[in-house]
């Protein structure tokens, strides 16, 4: 049997990683700035991380939400201290589409409403309501089409005030930081206007931060910066770091229902493991200040290249936009410096390492920058 060929892929086979260093067959080694898609958050092979899933492991790995399953409440408690959103509710399932289908679905329940406001350049997944919700035509099958999506233009305050006139919305979805888009911060009084008008229409701020969250900008939640508190969060990517687990938390006010939501896998005893090892060593680590300091170091060091058309993001969240006649400089970076960095359309280099990536990688990414940037 065949795989089936979806992903354009570099010819490199990664066997074993350690913190923000990867290694191929041949030993060939890796800086990790891509974190494999904003995946990797506590670095490859934490020992916390590798202890706490081995320890679990030899426990139990799964038994189905018909049971009491305390390392969910665990895993619930630490990710409220850590976010900072203690009186909030989390429903856990596997994946960053399955978090936003979740919040989509469950604004909907809450509200009775059907429509969605959306932005353009939005990602939210590739699931029917998901990929509704994202602004990309050639990811949406005939199937995933319909009229209960309303897109607008990023940033549009006016367009938004209209939008919400007749009063059928049910959510907003917004990313803090838009990641496949191209890594464009949400202004801060644009998110204070979603949140304003959802309480005036009661509908439901979805906070989307499978990309953009779990401190990678510095805050928990990079819709933090703006000062208000969204209905739904939906997160994944480095909940894990790398154990697939996703999840929503949920505002008090959206009280729950039996079978309202569920799924099988969600809140496995492995994946809540996964899920607290990477919390503790947040916290214990600090991460949220190194993401912040270092991110922030990279952002500055960056905006002094005058190659560079500009510099966007937040910590370590950082898109690079290069001019046209610099579009080779990734596959550069990767084929002659071997780092990994990630993409957005047109020429943007993301970058979205470890939240522990050190000073020291940060300046050995910024020297092989420069050297292709001057070749
Ligand atoms: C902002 C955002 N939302 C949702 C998703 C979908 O997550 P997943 O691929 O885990 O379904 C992604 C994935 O890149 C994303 O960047």
């Amino acid at each position: 049997m065949k795989l089936f060929d979806v992903y354009p892929i570099n010819n490199i086979n990664i066997t074993r990683g350690q913190g923000s260093l990867v290694y191929d067959a041949q030993d060939t080694e890796y800086l990790d700035m891509y974190g494999g898609h904003a995946v990797i958050s506590i670095g490859h092979t934490h020992p916390h991380y590798v202890k706490r899933l081995e320890d679990q492991l030899h426990k139990l790995g799964f038994y189905s939400n018909s049971i009491e399953i305390p390392i969910q409440k665990e895993l619930a408690e630490k990710l409220g201290k850590v976010s900072g959103k203690e009186d909030y509710q989390l429903f856990l399932c596997n994946s960053g589409a399955e978090a936003n289908e979740n919040a989509l679905k469950l604004a909907s329940f809450y509200n009775g409403k059907k429509k969605v406001i959306a932005f353009s350049k939005s990602f939210h997944g590739r699931t029917s309501l998901a990929v509704a919700v994202t602004d990309n035509p050639k990811i949406v099958a005939p199937i995933n089409e319909t009229e209960n999506v309303i897109f607008l233009p990023w940033a549009d305050e006016a367009a938004l005030e209209d939008a919400f006139k007749n009063n059928e919305i049910s959510s907003v979805i917004i990313e803090g930081i838009q990641g496949v888009g191209g890594i464009q911060v949400a202004p801060e009084g644009f998110l204070q206007k979603i949140r304003s008008l959802c309480d005036q229409y009661n509908a439901v701020f979805i906070a989307d931060s499978v990309q953009c969250g779990y401190g990678r900008t510095g805050k928990f939640f990079s819709h933090d910066f703006a000062g208000v508190d969204a209905d739904i969060y939906s997160m994944a990517k480095g909940m894990g770091n790398g154990f697939p687990v996703g999840g929503i938390i949920i505002s008090p006010k959206i009280q729950p229902a039996y079978g309202m939501l569920g799924t099988t896998f969600g809140g496995n005893h492995l994946a809540c493991a996964a899920g607290l090892a990477v919390l503790e060593t947040i916290e214990q680590d600090n991460l949220l200040q190194n993401a912040a300091e270092v991110g922030g170091y990279l952002i500055k060091e960056l905006n002094k290249l005058e190659q560079v058309k500009e510099v966007r993001g937040r910590g370590l969240m950082i898109g690079i936009e290069l001019p046209e006649e610099l579009a080779h400089a990734r596959k550069e970076l990767l084929n002659k410096h071997h780092i990994f960095t990630g993409e957005a359309k047109p020429n943007v280099i993301r970058l979205l390492p470890a939240l522990n990536l050190t000073k020291a990688h940060a300046d050995r990414f910024l020297e092989a920058f420069v050297n292709v940037l001057n070749q």
